[in-house]
């Protein structure tokens, strides 16, 4: 089916040459008259792209941009010859690209070719984002696929590594075949050799029959090591071999095994400085560092984080059915400032609790837990100092300031790190008459009960930074049954959700005899 382009005529010329220029290539396009109108026509034709002909700078064309940002659609502006730093205003407009006038339509038409394309890549890998940092992983991403090459992704916790990975594989050849993810990290030495290369029976205590590794089952498809810079010495000998000679024994094994697997490996410590540190072979590095993607950190991009927000907290409302109207612009605000150590894992998994936890439809800055909001404060103290710098002595000073901040930054990182104990999952229950405290305590051990003797100041559940949302979740039900005496069906009210979904969550939280006993 032939793809879809919307024009509006702000600029009469420009846009009959580009229409012109796109009916000639294929395309089947619309032209639209006013800008407000091109809304209702962009939400009934569902187009593949917009082009503004012009007027970009007016209202009507920001609520148009508003409107079809968060669509399927791409984006392509033409700005005035008379506009400065055309790609910093086509991002601060929020289009995908923009060209100044006069412009070539056949330029134009290559334009918006691949700005369709990038769209699709992006809704079909799930990587979001606009910053020219992830469209430069998108496009990597597409010129490494083909190839069997060795992938090293690098990037910090939750910057979306993983994404990454099943992208190239599902982009690959390789797709009809499997993709097999591996922590290194997460077993000790011997089970992770038997993990990656199989067993023969009898090979170890306890090994009874002959089983498969990963790279056995991989064949054909990608191996996904995960983690890999946690990978003790004798196991990374082994991986140099396999990428050396593509072949392997299973532990205790004696005949090779030959294999057809692409690896794709991460990490989200420097390898080079492993390497460096002696932690990491040298020769392994090189072998894994073919080709290799970097994924900055969240607060390096952070103009992507409102988008981020926007689609995430779409798909959990829906997910969990509940009614969301948005969040206001000085919220927004607060996640676009905060520091997120951990990324856009860490994003997502709070835009998911505020969507479910917000008393209104709304997301407010109350929402927003505490913790996010002082980390967000603490930023805003150093990072107000390079302005003054600037104009006093000029690049060298910000230079050292920069530095400063950037090791403060990592400072503030350690700590967190030490910090990060068992969590405890707080829930604070208050029934009007009988004020009642209860808590779920996660990590076992460590945790310790304490607080039960606070007066609890409101009904809130609290959330804190590494909880899961099945977390969040048990606790928020647990609550709510508590809070109707377990009548389950005033419970699903309160919790805004079906009673038939209560139900499922009951089950899978196992919380169905425990539950609708009376509070305690
Ligand atoms: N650009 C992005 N667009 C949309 N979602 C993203 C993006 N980057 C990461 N995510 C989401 O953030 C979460 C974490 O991503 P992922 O697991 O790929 O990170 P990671 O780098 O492997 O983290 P870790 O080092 O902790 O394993 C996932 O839910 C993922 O879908
Ligand atoms: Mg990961």
């Amino acid at each position: 089916m032939a793809q879809r382009i919307l024009i509006t005529l702000d600029d009469l010329e420009a846009a009959v040459r580009a229409n012109a220029a796109f009916e000639a290539a294929g395309y089947e396009t619309t032209m639209v008259s006013a800008l407000d109108d091109a809304r209702a026509a962009a939400r009934r034709e569902d187009p593949d792209l917009v082009l503004l002909s012009g007027g970009l700078h007016e209202p009507a064309a920001q609520r148009l941009i508003g409107a079809v940002r968060d669509s399927r659609a791409a984006l392509l502006g033409l700005l005035e010859p008379t506009d400065a730093e055309p790609a910093e205003l086509a991002h601060r407009l929020g289009l995908g690209a923009a060209l100044v006038k006069p412009c070539d339509p056949a330029e134009v038409v290559a334009v918006a070719r691949r700005l369709i394309e990038r769209k699709r890549l992006q809704e079909r890998t799930g990587i979001l984002g606009e910053h020219p940092a992830v469209q430069e992983v998108l496009i990597k991403i597409e010129q490494l696929a083909p190839v069997s090459s060795t992938v090293l992704v690098e990037g910090e916790s939750g910057t979306g590594k993983e994404l990454v990975a099943r992208a190239i594989h599902d982009l690959s050849p390789r797709r009809g075949k499997p993709f097999i993810a591996v922590n290194c990290a997460a077993l000790p030495e011997t089970l992770l050799e038997s993990e990656l290369f199989g067993h023969e029976k009898g090979a170890f205590t306890g090994a009874a029959e002959r089983r498969l590794g990963r790279f056995e089952l991989a064949d054909g498809g990608t191996i996904f090591l995960d983690e890999v810079g946690e990978m003790p010495a004798s196991t990374q000998v082994k991986l140099l071999r396999v990428l050396e000679e593509r072949e392997f024994y299973r532990v205790g094994g004696v005949a090779p095994i030959r294999v057809d697997v692409r690896v794709v490996a991460a990490t989200n410590r420097s390898l080079k400085a492993l390497v460096e540190g002696g932690e990491f072979r040298q020769d392994l590095f090189y072998r894994l560092n073919v080709l290799s993607i970097y994924l900055p950190p969240l607060r390096e991009r952070r103009s992507d984080i409102p988008l981020l927000v926007r689609r995430f907290s779409h798909e959990f409302a829906r997910l969990h059915e509940r009614p969301f109207r948005g969040i206001t612009a000085e919220a927004m605000q607060i996640l676009v400032d905060a520091p997120w150590p951990g990324n856009v894992r860490q994003l997502r998994n709070l835009v998911e609790s505020m969507v479910v936890l917000a008393p209104t439809s709304e997301i407010r800055p109350s929402d927003i837990p505490a913790d996010v909001l002082e980390q967000g404060r603490e930023r805003l103290l150093p990072v107000r100092v390079p302005g003054i710098a600037r104009e006093v002595a000029g690049q060298e000073l910000t230079y050292i300031v920069q530095s400063l901040i950037d090791l403060r930054l990592q400072v503030e990182d350690l700590r967190r790190r030490m910090d990060e104990r068992p969590h405890r999952v707080e829930v604070i229950d208050l029934p009007q008459a009988e004020p009642a405290y209860a808590e779920v305590v996660e990590g076992g051990e460590g945790a310790e009960a304490g607080a039960a003797a606070k007066p609890a100041p409101e009904s809130v559940v609290l959330y804190r930074t590494g909880m899961r949302m099945a977390e969040v979740e048990r606790a928020a039900i647990e609550a709510a049954l508590r809070d109707s005496a377990g009548n389950r069906r005033r419970a699903a009210e309160m919790l805004g959700i079906g009673e038939r979904t209560l139900y499922r969550k009951l089950k899978e939280y196992e919380l169905e005899s425990e539950g609708t006993s009376s509070p305690t």
